[in-house]
């Protein structure tokens, strides 16, 4: 199945302080490594080599300079201006062509995904030819999120956007497996009252049609949404904690190529060498044989 990948790095949803703003928030880094490396892994550990990253007419040529057309990591990376930030479902109508009638594969610029077995998970998920398939993580502020509410025999219920009132403590994270309707699902879709295209409205018309499959990522996982200052602090605290402790890279591009076959060690030799004497460096040096 050849399943596209989306990461969504616009301008909207930032909670940052505007100094902060001098770029898009998904080229500030989470600790080591630009915050948007990490869906890209996400995506690479999918087994997804084709890849389109839509952000801002303003900060599209540094996401460029930043990844190139990807060959450095043994994939194609395109990229695509999102003029005003109009709602993540918006994606589909700004990538339509890219998709075709591929399923694909969205990931939110600013979210960060880990855990044992996600790999593994992305990969059964990533087998299923029709539907669509989110993922829910149990947060302590549901409001914040799209939250998903399930009967007594787990099935879903309601998938809600910031709900003031949230029916459980179930958020959808920035991950989202579609099959090849999601373009015309979402060119049927009208704005909310916020004046956004909604990810939760394209969600629901799966749901509707009995077509939504819900994950649950268990309490080991680890799920960021670094869009505010807390967040992106805890989420760099976080990879900072883990790789110094095991001594091994969090979710790195360079590291996932390698072990997938998409680069040799001569070009992970070349990565190693570019990022010098950092610990980034280093480890990336250790993998080599
Ligand atoms: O992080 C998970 C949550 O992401 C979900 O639980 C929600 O259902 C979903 O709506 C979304 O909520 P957020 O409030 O976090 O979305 P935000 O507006 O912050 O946008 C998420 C990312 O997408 C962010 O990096 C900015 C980017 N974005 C956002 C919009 C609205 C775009 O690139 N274009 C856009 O039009």
């Amino acid at each position: 199945m050849n399943r596209k990948g989306i990461i969504l790095a616009g301008g909207s949803g930032t909670r940052l302080h505007p100094l902060t703003r001098v770029a898009s928030k998904q080229l500030l880094p989470i600790y080591d490594k630009p915050m948007i490396y990490y869906p890209l892994s996400t995506l690479m550990l999918a087994g997804i080599r084709e890849i389109l990253i839509i952000t801002t007419p303003h900060d599209l040529p540094a996401f460029r300079a930043l990844l190139g057309d990807g060959s450095d990591w043994g994939l194609s990376i395109s990229f695509l201006p999102q003029p005003t930030p109009d709602g993540l479902a918006q994606a589909f109508h700004i990538g339509a062509d890219f998709i075709g009638e591929d399923p694909c594969l969205l990931a939110l610029g600013d979210n960060l995904t880990y855990g044992h077995g996600l790999p593994e998970t992305l990969a059964r998920v990533g087998e299923r030819a029709s539907g669509a398939t989110v993922f829910a993580h149990r947060v302590d502020n549901p409001q914040r999120y799209g939250v998903i509410a399930f009967d007594d025999g787990d099935r879903v219920i309601s998938i809600e956007e910031k709900p003031r009132a949230p029916k459980s403590h179930w958020a959808v994270i920035g991950l989202y497996f579609y099959d090849g309707t999601a373009v015309d699902r979402a060119r049927e879709l009208r704005k909310s009252r916020r004046g956004e295209f909604e990810i939760t409205d394209l969600n629901q018309s799966y749901l509707r049609d009995g077509a939504l499959a819900v994950e649950r990522l268990g309490r080991g996982y680890a799920w960021f949404d670094a869009g505010t200052h807390r967040s992106l602090l805890e989420a760099g605290e976080f990879v900072h904690v883990l790789q110094r402790r095991q001594g091994q890279l969090i979710l790195s591009p360079e590291e996932i190529a390698y072990s997938h076959g998409w680069i040799d060690a001569a070009k992970l030799a070349e990565h190693a060498e570019r990022l010098g004497q950092s610990d980034y460096g280093r480890a990336l040096a250790a993998l080599l044989p």
